[in-house]
């Protein structure tokens, strides 16, 4: 948690983005797993640990806009919850520690809600994305489930996102908190990884490198020699000498920060002539796209410097063939990098997607583009001081893929496809590291951790 002071500016820059009327931040509640009583690792809303700090379930908050109060609304724990939870600090001591002097019931929300409504008061919300909540808030709004989020307010959500998008100097610190734990995560598989390993034990080990430093995981662990499964959370292949293995895994520090970090790593702890092709060539787009990474630069563009490089490297390679101009304009690069090139990251791990992606990730200026591959691009906007952006860029050969483009002929003109069929068993390489965009550039977060083929060997030689 941050100081009084910082949640007590946040807020107040807040209010002066946004009209009249009450906003109103709901936070998570727990989540069933089997039974009511099992639940899912609980997750806070990013909005709400943003403004009010509070991680902890079944709390909402509001902020009049017309009197500037600001209410904290939540049950203490009864005697009951108690016996069961043990005593906790209060939500009054909580909300004083971000600076809320007023907290009442949670049920006392409802009223304030249908008060505001009967007297034609604006209440502006962030999207729904979880169901409990959606459900509960159309019911209360007179709405339904499937049109609530109609009614979002896009003022709100566009006056959070430009407070979030724009990391401080604290937050970048806790970001490089969970990278400090990314790093152990990822030089700990370097290590342990060895033909005759599951997957699943590797994927164990980073799970208790990340419990043991009192965090959790970002998202579940990508860790597999399918690695053109590109978000592959299954792990019960057995590693052999010849596979190449892609870990995509992050932290969430207790202030509910994170980290977002892939490397591919030969399971031999030697890359092959193959292997070393494709790495190289995925590491320098890699590069280039962060050294391309600055003010005023469409991140929708370094997508497409990352793609040509890629596009470029596998016609030396006989996969693409005829110009690299006509093969980019016909999307070749959608075949071999199906997905975006990064996106932001901060409280959460695709960062702000919970206010709407579209909204968030694309402005008057950068529309979304329809081409396959780019159209997965999750933020192309231009990029500014402060945001932080993960930098992913992939090689992925799909066998399905390509049996559905080589069946409909799909740009036969730039794809060598009785090339191509030689690296079907191959899986995938994806290299990723989080940047922050600085006045003159960028600057790669958290400490180095190995990533040319060089490093990588030399740490698995150990
Ligand atoms: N690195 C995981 C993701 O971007 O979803």
């Amino acid at each position: 948690m941050f100081s009084t002071k910082i949640y007590k500016e946040r807020r107040q820059a807040l209010k002066s983005k946004v009209g009249s009327g009450l906003l109103l931040f709901i936070g998570n509640s727990e989540a069933s797993m089997n039974y009511p009583h099992n639940w899912y690792q609980f997750r806070q809303d990013g909005s709400f640990l943003y403004y009010w700090g509070i991680d902890q379930p079944d709390l909402a908050a509001v902020i009049d806009l017309d009197s500037g109060t600001e209410t904290i609304f939540g049950d203490e724990l009864t005697v009951e919850a108690i016996i069961w939870m043990g005593q906790q600090a209060t939500i009054a001591d909580k909300a004083a520690a971000v600076g809320v002097q007023s907290t009442r019931p949670f049920s006392e929300l409802n009223t304030v809600l249908q008060s505001a409504k009967k007297s034609n008061r604006a209440i502006h919300f962030l999207p729904q994305y979880r169901a409990d909540k959606r459900a509960w808030l159309a019911n209360i709004l007179g709405q339904t489930y499937e049109t609530l989020n109609e009614g979002v307010s896009e003022e709100f959500v566009l006056a959070v996102a430009s407070q979030r998008m724009f990391k401080s100097d604290e937050e970048l610190a806790e970001i490089e908190k969970a990278l400090e734990i990314s790093y152990e995560m990822h030089t700990g598989v370097m290590r342990e990884m060895a033909p005759g390993k599951k997957e699943f034990q590797l994927k164990g080990m980073v799970e208790g490198i990340v419990a043991a430093q009192n965090a959790k995981i970002a998202f579940p662990v990508i860790l597999s020699k399918n690695g053109q499964i590109l978000h592959n959370t299954t792990h019960f292949n057995t590693l052999q000498d010849g596979d190449i293995v892609v870990h995509d895994s992050g932290a969430v520090v207790e202030s509910g920060y994170c980290s977002d970090i892939t490397r591919t790593v030969p399971v031999s702890g030697k890359y092959s002539p193959r292997q070393r092709d494709i790495y190289s060539l995925v590491l320098e787009a890699q590069q280039k796209s962060i050294a391309a990474s600055k003010p005023g630069v469409k991140f929708q563009d370094v997508h497409l410097l990352a793609c040509r490089e890629i596009v470029s490297g596998l016609k030396d390679l006989g996969l693409v063939k005829g110009s690299v101009d006509a093969a980019m304009e016909a999307g070749v690069f959608g075949f071999f990098m199906q997905c975006g090139l990064g996106h932001q990251m901060g409280l959460d791990v695709h960062d702000l997607e919970g206010l709407g992606e579209e909204l968030i990730g694309y402005d008057a200026v950068t529309k979304r583009s329809g081409m396959f591959g780019l159209k997965s691009l999750r933020f192309g906007r231009e990029l500014k001081t402060g945001h932080v952006m993960t930098v992913e860029p992939g090689i992925y050969f799909i066998p399905a893929l390509f049996d559905l483009w080589k069946k409909e002929k799909m740009l036969t003109d730039f794809i060598n496809y009785d090339a191509v069929e030689k690296w079907l068993d191959f899986g995938g390489v994806r290299i990723e590291d989080n940047i922050v965009i600085t006045e003159t550039g960028n600057r790669v977060l958290g400490k180095h951790i190995p990533r040319s083929i060089d490093e990588v060997e030399s740490i698995m030689a150990e």
